[in-house]
């Protein structure tokens, strides 16, 4: 199961993930780059430019747990996808909220699923909350945020975070250990002028939407002074198919959701007894295997 906010880096993942040989029995939108109506229609739209309208698409939180959205488009642009142009899905509308979907699906699974969630994690923390007995139907759950360094919203914390931290508090409660893939690994991961040559040469349909998307997101990260283009939540998605692409260490994580100084920071705490410790968090990548990886899925189309 994959839940999002796309967001450009969530749509190259999910162009990713829909080309790799796994079973993807559901997508979700969240609150997060884009308002949930905006993420809902990206992720229909991608899901049918890939060919996969099969997949049910749901619609999930239109705002974090406790405090209030701020809509910034400056990262992803106001549709989301920096302008891309994508033809509209035509697959039946799903009409169930995301939380009830996804708890459906895990309480009918034959067996654990794996989850993969590259926004804010409210959407997870609502499904949790509806049967908490479900976390055992979690395989495993690889969440892209946080980070063991600095953030990105403020120096203390990482946009997803940042959204919903007591979404983030309630997934580390939850009894699923997750797969923290936060920004001191996804900040390996970015995009060169070869990867953007390579990526230029893909004359589809599939490859002309995404070079509208990385133009944009190039031109972002260049008025940023940020540096490489970082494909945050195609390292989650890569990382949950192939856990070889990540180094992960066992560590007691919580989150800040008090100050409003520090509010959505990380606190890893990798020297806590083992049988604290409530998270794996990816502190190495295989950034040129996520770049070929991706690169090679998008071209596959
Ligand atoms: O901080 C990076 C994360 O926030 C990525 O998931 C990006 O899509 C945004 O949601
Ligand atoms: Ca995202």
């Amino acid at each position: 199961m994959f839940d999002g906010d796309p967001g450009i880096d969530d749509a190259l993942a999910i162009l990713t993930l829909l080309r790799e040989p796994v079973d993807v029995v559901a997508m979700s939108a969240v609150v997060g780059n884009v308002p949930v109506e905006t993420g809902f229609r990206n992720l229909r739209d991608l899901a049918a430019l890939a060919g996969r309208e099969d997949i049910p698409v749901f619609r999930g939180a239109e705002r974090p747990l406790v405090r209030d959205y701020v809509f910034d488009p400056t990262v992803h642009g106001v549709d989301g996808l920096g302008g891309a142009q994508i033809a509209e899905s035509r697959a039946p509308m799903q009409r169930e909220h995301a939380a009830v979907a996804i708890a459906r699906v895990l309480a009918a699974a034959a067996d654990p699923v794996t989850w993969i969630a590259t926004g804010p994690l409210t959407n997870v923390a609502l499904a949790l909350d509806l049967d908490p007995s479900l976390a055992r139907k979690v395989r495993r759950l690889v969440v892209m945020g946080g980070s063991t360094l600095r953030g990105n919203v403020t120096p203390a914390a990482e946009f997803n975070v940042y959204v919903d931290a007591e979404a983030w508090r309630a997934v580390l409660g939850s009894g699923i250990r997750p797969i923290m893939v936060g920004l001191n690994v996804t900040h390996m991961v970015g995009m060169g002028d070869e990867d953007f040559a390579e990526a230029e040469a893909i004359h589809t349909t599939v490859g002309r939407a995404t070079r509208v998307m990385l133009d944009y997101y190039r031109r972002v990260y260049e008025e940023g002074e940020w540096g490489e283009p970082k494909l945050h939540d195609v390292v989650a998605v890569l990382g949950a198919i192939s856990p070889e692409l990540l180094e992960t260490r066992a560590a007691l994580v919580d989150v800040e959701t008090g100050s409003q100084l520090t509010y959505g920071m990380t606190v890893v705490d990798d020297h806590a007894p083992a049988e604290r410790c409530n998270c794996d968090v990816a502190v190495d990548v295989d950034a040129a295997a996520v770049r070929r990886r991706m690169l090679q899925a998008l071209r596959s189309y």
